[in-house]
Formats: structure tokens, C-alpha cells, sequence
């Protein structure tokens, strides 16, 4: 059986990913860091679905865990058919009260950890003369541009770069790296009661989709399959390239149907009113004698 090894399983989108990887015969590796209950439910999860699954905790932010997280994983499952690098902290904070601390938090653990994951993946693959897939997580903050992000963004955007380097570097040995930016993304419970990122108030789920193009927010599955797809062979010849799953998210931004708002929340309630007033002719005119 092909293995995956799903680096924060434990979270929301590592779960789905697991969980699409287990439904399609693979054994995985669910790896978390601090929250051990959802990586135990979920491993018991894909064992009652057939599957084998192992358990891997670690900080990705030290190369020693890292390093640690590899031997156990060779140890238990041997080769690495796919890496999925999901690991990943959302740190937000304004450039102006910006610290060491925040800084190094995000860079050490979405950009030093996914680097060296795909290191150590790789170094597997090539010892068992596998030509496997490194799936990188990234952000569709690696285009967009939303308030106190710059850290967050900057490393998304650094990913999607390491991506094709790491392509190029790989391709020799028959290695795919290819990246997934995903924008809002739940469970598939989360969307159906409108619930976002644990908030309940479902007017911040109905303000943030009213702004997406396709009204909802992805789910943890539907990445699951992309990341799936990428690694499966109907992908074989993408490799160095990152893919947006966002209900085109970041379309409206082109057209600035965006509006950038005070902290990270970059809804305007009245959003909604704005093609109106910019297709009104005579607004556009007063605007202008303004001016
Ligand atoms: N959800 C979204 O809307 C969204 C959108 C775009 C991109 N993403 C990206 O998708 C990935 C997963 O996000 P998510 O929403 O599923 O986040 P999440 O629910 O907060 O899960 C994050 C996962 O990363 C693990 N993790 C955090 N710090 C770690 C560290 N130092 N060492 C090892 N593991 C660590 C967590 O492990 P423990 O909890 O066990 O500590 C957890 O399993 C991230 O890379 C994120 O940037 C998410």
C-alpha cells in the first residue's frame, strides 16, 4: 500500500487530507504537534476504514524534530509515496507591533518547517527509489493582500517560490513538488451551520462569503482531493506550480471589489452596494468634479 505522511493532521484541513488520502487505499502517517485527541479519533477513524495508521507528534519548527519525525516514520511505514506539508500557524499581527517572537513563530513554522519536511521527504523517497509527490500548503494570501498579515503572507508567497525550486532541484529524481493556496476553508459541518473558524456568530460566515464568488467556503475535503489528484499520476506531468482553491476568492480583489478595513477583517458590510455606485454614471461624474 502507497504511504502519505500528512504533517497537521490535527488541525482542519490535515484531517480532511488524511482522510481523502485513507478513502483512496493509502496507509498514513497523522502527525500533530500539541493537540493529541483529534490525531488519535482521526487514526481510529482511517484504521476502521482498512487502512493502517501511525502516529507522529512533533514541533516542525526545530530540524530535530523533524529529523526525529523521519526515523519514525521509516521505522513504521518505511517509504514516503506522499508528503503533504500542511503544518501551519496563521499569525497576524500589524508591521508597526511587529516582535521577534511573532515573527519567528510564523517563519519557523510555515516556511523553516515546510522546507525542511520536504528535505527530509525527499532524502526518503530517493533512498527507496520512489518517485513520489510533496504537496506544499500554502495560502491564497501568496497573491492577496489583506491587513496585518505581512508576515504570514510574505512566508505563503516564499512557499510558492521554494515550490518551483524545489521542482527543479527534485525533477531528477522523478520527484513532483506542486503547492495548494487554499482560501477559507472549514469542515464541511462548519459550513453547514455557518459557523466560521469557530465563531459562532454567523453573520462573520455570511459577511466573508457574500465577498467570495462561489458564496461559501472551501472544505478540508475538497482540498483533500486536490492534494490527492496533484500526487495521483492523471497529475503527472504538473510539478513547480501552486494551485488556487478559493471559489476565486481572490477574483473580486483584482476588480477592487475589496475593501481593505481597519484589523484583519477585510469586510465592509456594504460591500455589496459597491458595483452599483461604481456603474452609476452621474456618481462617477460628481466624483470627478471632486477631484
Ligand atoms: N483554514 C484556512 O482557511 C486556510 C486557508 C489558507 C491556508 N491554510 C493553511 O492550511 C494549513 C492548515 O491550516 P488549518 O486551517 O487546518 O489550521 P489548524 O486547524 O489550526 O491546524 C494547524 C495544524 O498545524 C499544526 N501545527 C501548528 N504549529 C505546529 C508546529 N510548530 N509543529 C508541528 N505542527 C504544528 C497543528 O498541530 P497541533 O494543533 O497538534 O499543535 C495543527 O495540526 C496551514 O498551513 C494554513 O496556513 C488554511
Amino acid at each position: 500500500m502507497p504511504n502519505v505522511f500528512v504533517t497537521g493532521a490535527s488541525g482542519t484541513i490535515g484531517h480532511g487530507i488524511a482522510l481523502e488520502y485513507a478513502r483512496r487505499g493509502y496507509d498514513v502517517a497523522v502527525h500533530y504537534n500539541r493537540t493529541a485527541e483529534p490525531a488519535v479519533k482521526l487514526a481510529e477513524e482511517i484504521r476502521a476504514m482498512g487502512r493502517k495508521a501511525v502516529l507522529i507528534k512533533g514541533d516542525i519548527s526545530s530540524v530535530e524534530e523533524i529529523g526525529r519525525m523521519f526515523r519514525e516514520f521509516e521505522e513504521q511505514l518505511g517509504e514516503v509515496d506522499v508528503m503533504v506539508c500542511n503544518a501551519g500557524v496563521t499569525v497576524i499581527f500589524p508591521l508597526l507591533e511587529a516582535n521577534e517572537k511573532l515573527f519567528d513563530r510564523v517563519v519557523d513554522t510555515d516556511f523553516k518547517g515546510t522546507f525542511f519536511c520536504t528535505s527530509f521527504a525527499a532524502k526518503n523517497m530517493i533512498a527507496h527509489k520512489v518517485k513520489g509527490t510533496v504537496i506544499v500548503i500554502s495560502s491564497n494570501h501568496d497573491k492577496g493582500c489583506w491587513m496585518n498579515f505581512a508576515a504570514y503572507a510574505s512566508v505563503k508567497a516564499g512557499l510558492d517560490k521554494f515550490v518551483m525550486n524545489a521542482a527543479m532541484e527534485l525533477a531528477p529524481h522523478g520527484i513532483r513538488v506542486v503547492g495548494i493556496a487554499p482560501g477559507y476553508t472549514a469542515t464541511e459541518e462548519a459550513n453547514r451551520t455557518h459557523v466560521a473558524f469557530g465563531i459562532e456568530d454567523t453573520s462573520y460566515y455570511d459577511g466573508v462569503t457574500s465577498c467570495i464568488p462561489l458564496k461559501r467556503f472551501g472544505t478540508a475535503t475538497e482540498v483533500g482531493k486536490l492534494a490527492y489528484f496533484l500526487s495521483s499520476e492523471d497529475a503527472g506531468y504538473i510539478t513547480g506550480t501552486t494551485v488556487t482553491c478559493d471559489g476565486g476568492a481572490l477574483l473580486p480583489a483584482l476588480t477592487g471589489k475589496w475593501k481593505l478595513m481597519k484589523g484583519a477583517d477585510p469586510l465592509d458590510p456594504t460591500l455589496d452596494e459597491w458595483p452599483d455606485k461604481l456603474n452609476d454614471p452621474n456618481a462617477r461624474r460628481k466624483k470627478k468634479q471632486q477631484i
